[in-house]
């Protein structure tokens, strides 16, 4: 089946992300959340991707010239207009736009060929949601979950066509992250496998072209599974009084190569996301996963990360 119309449930920083992607790609996109109001601040988040990456291309070409003038080069007029030429052409954001509508009701979604859930992280949540939009989706939709750890197996048996439920997992920020893991059910069809890849082939994001892997049902994945332990090994690193927060982060970023440190990625991600994919390894694969207690006491507090304004680090300040 080829998948023109898609729906998206959850506004947040994922599912906004997520409609931010597939509306620069051209794909008719409904966001719905709980309330208008919730889906139209997603709406705008995902203008904001937008203007963001029209911005970047639209000064490709001024960025260029000025890195010529650093050398002393300076361009003809009729060179300039060779160079302007040659760069591409920045995204149409309001046509772009056009292709976005909210939503509060699944009704909406009766011609949708693909929905993604990105609600919360929970496994009943997930359940309940699969149940109650089988009333709503037509026979051949495929029904996704973008989430990072749950079980897609039992998801898929709460929808009235199982062999249509599968995982799409994106990484935060889905606009800039390119890598999309495509992990089946049990139960999951072939080819709503080759559907889902299918869709993705040749589709970009603000920076790159999406790469989506096929991985088992497991816990994690691919990517969590060695990301998210990556990070609670750090919290035990500093817990042992081997170095500090900052140290560790400046260690991993100019010794691993990390683009963040992993505190600033756990603030980054949400440390209750990090604390709830690592309860969920330690269900699924034992104690050797337990969270560390600083984790725990964080998620206690409040202290969530950039969400919250205060996670690892203080983020209140910068948030003003
Ligand atoms: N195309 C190409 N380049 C662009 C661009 C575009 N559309 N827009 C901006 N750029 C350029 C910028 O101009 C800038 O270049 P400059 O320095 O020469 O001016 C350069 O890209 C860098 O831009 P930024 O400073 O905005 O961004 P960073 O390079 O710092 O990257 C980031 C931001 C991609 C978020 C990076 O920090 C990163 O990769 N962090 C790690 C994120 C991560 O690991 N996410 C996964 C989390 S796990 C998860 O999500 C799973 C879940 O289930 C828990």
């Amino acid at each position: 089946m080829e998948i023109k119309k898609v729906g998206i449930v959850g506004a947040g920083a994922m599912g906004s992300g997520i409609a931010e992607v597939l509306i620069l790609n051209g794909v008719d996109v409904i966001l719905k959340d709980q309330n208008l109001q919730l889906a139209e601040r997603g709406k705008q988040n995902v203008k904001k991707y937008l203007a963001e990456m029209e911005k970047y291309v639209r000064n490709l070409p001024e960025r260029e010239i000025k890195r010529l003038e650093k050398y002393g080069i300076k361009l003809t007029g009729e060179q300039e207009k060779i160079l302007r030429g040659n760069f591409p052409i920045p995204p149409d954001v309001d046509k772009l736009m056009k292709n976005l509508k909210t939503t509060d009701t699944f009704d909406d979604f009766r011609d949708r060929d693909l929905v993604i859930e990105a609600v919360f992280e929970e496994q009943g949540v997930k359940n309940a949601l699969f149940h109650e939009i089988s009333d709503y989706l037509k026979d051949d939709a495929i029904m996704a979950s973008n989430t990072s750890s749950l079980n897609i197996t039992e998801m898929a048996s709460h929808y009235k066509h199982p062999e249509k439920a599968i995982v799409i997992h994106f990484f935060n920020p889905a606009y800039l992250m390119p890598l999309i893991e495509i992990v089946p059910a049990t139960q999951t069809d072939e080819n709503v496998v080759k559907s889902v890849m299918e869709f993705f082939k040749g589709k970009r994001n603000n920076r790159d072209e999406m790469v989506p892997i096929r991985a088992k049902e497991s816990p994690g994945f691919v990517v969590n599974r060695i990301l998210i332990p990556m990070i609670t090994e750090a919290v035990k690193v500093v817990e042992s009084g081997v170095a500090d927060y900052e140290t560790v982060d400046i260690g991993m970023k100019k010794g691993a190569g990390m683009p963040m440190g992993p505190f600033e990625l756990a603030d980054y991600v949400g440390i209750d996301i990090v604390y709830h994919v690592m309860e969920s390894f330690r269900r699924d694969l034992g104690d050797f996963y337990m969270p560390p207690r600083t984790l725990k006491h964080l998620v206690d507090a409040g202290w969530i990360g950039i969400k919250s304004g205060k996670g690892f680090y203080d983020h209140r300040e910068t948030q003003k």
